[in-house]
């Protein structure tokens, strides 16, 4: 009997998600570049199972049924052109190739394209879960070539994690790179996640003064509350690990943060559509600065150590912050699915977003209660602009709102950094006001630059300039914008 998939790369992902399949019935052949890993692989974690190895791609492609099915786990970038350089003479009109890293979505775009004209079917995909997830249940977002799946459809739906109602956390995205043009957003969603708790939690250490056992309970209440998600239950267990002399590990990890570059792109992507997707960039920037190590270390020198203290009633501040926390979040999501709405007007992907809400439900790193509300939200209008419109979110931010002002403030008083939670206020604030001060700079883009301006009171599209000092003349530069 020929193998249902081949999978590609067998790190630790590659490995996982092939057990995975194998769990699910699925016979599934294993490659890898070097030939010792197929047999590590096979003579340990996939040892007594149905799973068959192959030492180079034309064993793998002989092994398999048609039309073959291909899944690349390897390193995102040139490795991925290479395989697939090299799997396209050995592959039949038909096969289908999936590329489940982490790949940067252009890159997908121009691989469905280059390979649709060879007649070779091509699936860029997201999955997220980390380890765990592609082992017992990631989340997997695929778009790409659309005849492809209903051929891997049931093989990515019975490996996926399944929500309450067990529906699966998997469904087709859209045509070209939107499967991994999800998964880009959802990392740049985990990104402010991460950060957002992040300042919490030094709100509650600096501010309040508060002892670690103290505020792993704080985020165990708050894991059974709206913010109900992996990542506050995973921050309630770092927050309780000790080390081996009893401290608290966390605070002997360096505050420098890494990246891989997904919550980038995000923030590149979303200046390219001229989307205002402050909380991510800022959670962006966040790690950046947090890499200057040195410098902030020769900065505090120079400025001089902030006490940082905040007084009053512990609890009620606590509560405060819980707010805050959400209500920053309501707006990261808001702005992460303006991001997607835009990308899909502009690429025709029809992205449906109740869907991808789904899919991020279960399995995945930012999976929550609260994506359940999203895609109800969703469900009552498929065409939301803003998520902070829907019934139950305004309600949250309203009834947040007094809360995460004066976390806001509080944290500017006394000098606790809090980016993305003060700018997803701001961004609020500008987004529900009807004139910005826009008015005043298209002014002095006149001034200067002869730039023109649109007048309130004459129909939009019609550009006016002005001699501003009598000087100038009245020739005006012409109107595009960027
Ligand atoms: C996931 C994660 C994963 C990502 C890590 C590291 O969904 O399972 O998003 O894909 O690689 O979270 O990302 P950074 O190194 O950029 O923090």
């Amino acid at each position: 009997m020929k193998g249902d998939i081949g999978v590609i790369g067998l790190a630790v992902m590659g490995q996982n998600l092939i057990l995975n399949m194998n769990d699910h019935g699925y016979k599934v052949v294993a490659h890898n570049r070097t030939a010792e890993k197929v047999d590590e692989f096979l003579q340990g974690p996939a040892k007594g199972t149905n799973i068959v190895g192959a030492y180079s791609l034309q064993e793998l492609v002989d092994k398999l049924e048609s039309p073959r099915k291909i899944m690349l786990m390897v390193r995102a970038g040139d490795v991925v052109d290479s395989f697939i350089d090299k799997l396209v003479p050995l592959l039949d009109k038909g096969d289908i190739i999936i590329d489940g890293g982490n790949t940067n979505f252009p890159d997908t775009n121009r691989r469905v394209a280059a390979l649709k004209e060879k007649g070779i079917h091509f699936i860029g995909s997201g999955v997220s879960g980390g380890e765990e997830g592609a082992r017992f249940g990631p989340s997997i977002m695929p778009g790409g070539s659309p005849e492809a799946w209903p051929f891997v459809k049931p093989i990515f739906q019975a490996i996926s994690a399944k929500t309450e109602n067990n529906e699966p956390c998997c469904d087709w995205v859209g045509n070209d790179g939107a499967g991994h043009f999800v998964k880009m957003v959802h990392n740049g969603i985990e990104y402010g996640d991460m950060q957002l708790i992040t300042e919490a939690y030094q709100f509650m250490k600096d501010g309040l003064g508060m002892t670690h056992d103290e505020m792993q309970s704080v985020f165990i209440e708050w894991n059974k509350t709206e913010l109900n998600s992996y990542l506050v239950e995973i921050t309630s267990d770092i927050l309780g690990y000790k080390d081996t002399d009893g401290e608290p590990l966390v605070e002997k990890i360096l505050d420098t943060a890494g990246q891989k570059g997904t919550g980038k792109w995000t923030g590149i992507n979303a200046l390219d559509m001229g989307i205002p997707l402050t909380l991510i960039t800022e959670s962006v920037f966040a790690r950046c600065l947090s890499s200057l190590k040195d410098q902030r270390v020769e900065a505090e020198e120079l400025f001089g150590k902030k006490e940082s203290i905040v007084e009053g009633d512990k609890q009620v501040w606590i509560e405060a912050l819980r707010q805050a926390l959400l209500a920053s979040k309501i707006i990261s999501y808001a702005q992460g699915f303006m991001l997607m709405r835009e990308a899909s007007n502009e690429n025709g992907w029809d992205l449906n977003y109740g869907n991808v809400a789904l899919m991020w439900r279960g399995g995945c790193i930012i999976r929550s209660a609260f994506l359940s509300n999203i895609r109800d939200a969703y469900d009552i209008d498929p065409e939301l602009s803003f998520l902070g419109s829907d019934s139950y979110f305004k309600g949250i931010l309203e009834n947040s709102m007094t809360a995460w002002r004066k976390v806001a403030a509080k944290s500017m008083e006394v000098g606790i950094p809090m980016p993305s939670m003060t700018s997803a206020l701001t961004f609020l604030d500008g987004y529900t006001t009807a004139r910005l001060p826009a008015n005043l700079l298209q002014a002095q883009r006149d001034y200067f630059g002869a730039h023109t301006y649109e007048r309130v009171d004459k129909p939009k599209g019609e550009f006016f300039h002005t001699n501003w000092t009598g000087k100038g003349g009245d020739v005006s530069s012409t109107t595009y914008n960027s």
